[in-house]
């Protein structure tokens, strides 16, 4: 049986990328209090993800993960929450619907507030304070008071979580993930671009299959609902440590702050605190690694986090570059698989692709996430192993973040309608662009594993 190490031995390990908080009173007083609140989720969901990440690893599904860089409170608010979800249910569907896969769908969300920085403060003006590390830590505004680190935020996160959690479940479950309304989903879209035309004559025709199907007598839950689960990078000792939770019946330690949780990549230090504690939950778990991990590095890294080589217990989520990915994903995979354990082999395909723009924007060129996307199919097809999913960042609205895709977004554009809280992401068109692009592939390069999948029954997915 595993343990929950105690939180001072995990702060004594030296963890990476902390607020420094200028009161331990009121941290430890917020810790108090978080310890005390009912679980975000509840471990036999945590045993269903992970169940599911299972068939993902052993090429029976493909996993769909996607959110905000960074949630902020100012957007938990129903329709925020309803346009995340429909992008990625949209998505979800493109991707079942063409490539025949069963699409397990997890969010960044309803938890995904916090951020590792590549430096601890930030200079405007002459003038130096803490960076933004999330409104889990401070405020996004540039003054003294907003940028100091306020534990007291940490309950705000579990609230807002608490909210956005419960509007997702009634989403998911009271209606609005009905099949049969595929089409309204995007009934909004300002039609200037063949995406939306590609997901209408997409929508009209799994209207006709599934009225023919309603017609014929068949008529299951699967149409009417979804299964969607919460995922967020566990960053924050003192919040994750007050969400583990020793599960009643199983006597395991399970996080409680969300169904999967990934250790980042400035925070995956073998012997570091982030790693420390998550290899002794019982959830499934990710790893990023990005370009400066060695193949030698990933294998430690997995038998660290799942010693047992539990089926769907470790996703690892590459993020290269679409310039590395090619020479380096190759070689980590084949070191992994050597050793004989099945992992779920997931594509990050925003953070080795960002830029800064001439005037100043912080970007992500759609062609380079696609280039990385594509990188990464050819290095799975030419290895005979499954490309398992994709993790990307993206909103529900129609911001001007990254550039490129189908509405040509150009720097001049990003202007127009900036507004994430640290990394650019996808809008809507391109996050469908993207799904249509990742459904080809599936469809095509992976005919034999697809051929595996249909004989896989969706209602047990
Ligand atoms: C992120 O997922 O927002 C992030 C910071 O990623 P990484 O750890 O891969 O840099
Ligand atoms: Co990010």
């Amino acid at each position: 049986m595993s343990e929950i190490p105690s939180l001072e031995a995990l702060r004594a390990m030296g963890a990476a990328q902390q607020p420094a908080y200028p009161d331990a009173a009121a941290l430890a007083r917020v810790y108090d209090e978080l310890r005390k609140r009912p679980p975000l989720v509840f471990a036999g969901e945590c045993d269903a993800l992970k169940r599911r990440l299972a068939e993902v690893a052993a090429g029976r599904g493909f996993l769909l993960q996607g959110g905000d860089c960074a949630e902020t409170f100012d957007s938990v608010t129903a329709g925020d929450i309803r346009a995340k979800l429909r992008v990625l249910l949209s998505m979800a569907v493109v991707l079942t619907y063409a490539a025949q896969v069963p699409v397990l769908k997890v969010g960044r969300i309803a938890g995904q507030y916090a951020k590792p920085r590549s430096k601890d403060t930030e200079t405007r003006d002459g003038v130096t304070l803490p960076a933004y590390r999330g409104d889990a830590v401070n405020g996004f505004e540039f003054t003294a008071q907003a940028r100091t680190p306020d534990p007291w935020r940490l309950l705000e996160v579990y609230n807002r979580s608490s909210a956005t959690l419960n509007l997702v479940r009634a989403f998911v479950k009271g209606g609005f993930a009905d099949l049969r309304a595929v089409h309204t989903w995007n009934q909004d879209f300002v039609r200037n671009s063949n995406v939306e035309a590609q997901y209408e004559a997409m929508a009209a025709e799994i209207e006709r299959a599934l009225a023919f199907m309603v017609a014929c007598g068949v008529d299951n839950e699967a149409f009417r609902t979804v299964d969607f689960y919460a995922s967020h990078e566990g960053l924050l000792l003192e919040y994750e440590h007050a969400m583990t939770r020793i599960d009643s019946r199983t006597q395991q330690p399970y996080s409680t702050s969300g169904h999967m949780i990934w250790v980042g990549e400035r925070t995956r230090q073998l012997d570091g605190a982030h790693v420390e504690l998550l290899r002794n939950l019982r959830n499934p778990v990710g790893v990023k690694i990005g370009p400066s991990a060695s193949p030698a590095d990933v294998v430690a890294l997995a038998e660290r986090l799942d010693p047992d080589r539990e089926p769907g217990r470790l996703t690892i989520i590459s993020r290269m570059g679409a310039d590395k990915v090619r020479d380096l994903l190759g070689p980590v995979i084949e070191a992994v698989e050597a050793t004989g354990r099945q992992v779920a082999w997931v594509c990050d395909p925003m953070h080795g692709n960002t830029f800064a723009t001439a005037n100043g924007y912080k970007t992500r060129a759609f062609a380079d996430v696609v280039a990385e996307v594509n990188g990464f199919f050819d290095v799975h097809d030419e290895l005979g192993t499954w490309p398992g999913g994709v993790h990307v960042e993206l909103t529900g609205g129609d911001v001007t973040e990254c550039v490129g895709g189908a509405d040509e977004l150009a720097e001049a554009d990003l202007a127009a309608r900036y507004e994430t809280a640290c990394d650019p992401r996808m809008n809507r068109n391109q996050s469908l662009e993207l799904a249509f692009t990742i459904a080809e592939r599936l469809a095509k390069g992976s005919r034999s594993r697809v051929n595996t999948v249909q004989q896989y029954r969706y209602e047990d997915f």
